[in-house]
């Protein structure tokens, strides 16, 4: 009762634009935040840690009057898009700009890895991400008018050992998002698949592994900076820097089985304990 009240408020005030960020709670999405609410976007932040999501929204919230909205989901979970399309439209019914960010990483074999890790990587990598998409695109077709993002990576660019079901969901979203842009251009709607190399957020040490040397670490601002930009030139393939242009020439040139030689060392752990 009290949200329908508030969205009739916010409904007659609705000169902004609206984003939806999963992931929000901290790294790229958190960036992804900050660079919306500096450009006049009213956000919703969505991710499972409350206590987080309050945090950048108390922060956000400083520095705007823009509406800055919060609400804790596990995008793992069976019907997780359909509760995140009608969240987001209990705020607001036009939504300008869905990123599909929120992901996570698993090193090591993966017949060892606990199929409920497994299955919860393909929920909310793939099937969370297209149902999203299938959820909030008519509308935004109808009103030619709207952009999503959906943040893949380099890993996607050819198999890599060891993280093998991780690259190939991202795989998924490069191929996915590709022919998605092209069978919907002209009408009005972007559609991005971003790609980050390395980037210094909490992800490596969450999927429980830190490379001791990376070459050429990107940031969260850099990502997002490289991923905004290329909105406006409505680009649907975005890598970032000259590290990802070289990923992605390299994985057209090279043959994968040599590449996956390589990455596959690289990416080995030392050990395959400790896995989730
Ligand atoms: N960092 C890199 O090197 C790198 C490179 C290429 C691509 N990427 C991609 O970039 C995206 C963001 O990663 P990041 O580097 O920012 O990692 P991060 O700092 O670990 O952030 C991951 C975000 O996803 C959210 N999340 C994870 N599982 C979720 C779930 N089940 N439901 C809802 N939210 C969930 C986390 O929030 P909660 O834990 O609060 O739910 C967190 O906000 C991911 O898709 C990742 O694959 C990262």
């Amino acid at each position: 009762m009290l949200r329908e009240g508030k969205k009739e408020r916010r409904e007659l005030d609705h000169t902004s634009p609206f984003a939806i960020i999963t992931g929000a709670s901290r790294g790229i999405g958190a960036e992804y935040a900050r660079a919306l609410v500096g450009q006049g976007y009213d956000v919703l932040l969505i991710a499972r840690d409350r206590t987080r999501l309050e945090n950048l929204r108390q922060e956000l919230q400083q520095t705007t009057k823009k509406e800055i909205w919060m609400e804790s989901l596990d995008l793992s979970q069976p019907h997780a898009a359909e509760t995140l399309h009608d969240m987001a439209r209990s705020y607001r019914s036009e939504i300008s700009l869905l990123i599909n960010n929120a992901g996570f990483g698993i090193y090591g074999d993966f017949a060892e890895i606990p199929p409920s890790t497994i299955q919860n990587m393909l929920q909310l990598h793939m099937n969370t991400i297209v149902e999203s998409i299938r959820l909030f695109l008519p509308d935004m077709l109808a009103r030619k008018q709207g952009s999503i993002i959906t943040i893949a990576s380099v890993a996607g660019f050819f198999p890599i050992p060891y993280i093998t079901e991780y690259a190939a969901t991202k795989a998924f979203l490069i191929a996915f998002s590709e022919g998605l842009a092209r069978e919907t251009q002209n009408q009005g709607v972007t559609i991005q698949v971003c790609c980050p190399g390395f980037t210094e957020t909490d992800f490596h040490q969450t999927a429980g592994h830190q490379p001791k040397h990376v070459l050429f670490p990107q940031s969260a601002q850099q990502v997002v900076q490289t991923s905004l930009e290329a909105l406006q030139s409505k680009r649907t393939l975005v890598t970032i820097g000259w590290q990802g242009r070289l990923a992605l020439w390299i994985s057209k040139i090279i043959p994968h089985r040599i590449l996956m030689a390589f990455a596959g060392k690289a990416v080995k752990p030392p050990s395959t304990t400790n896995l989730r």
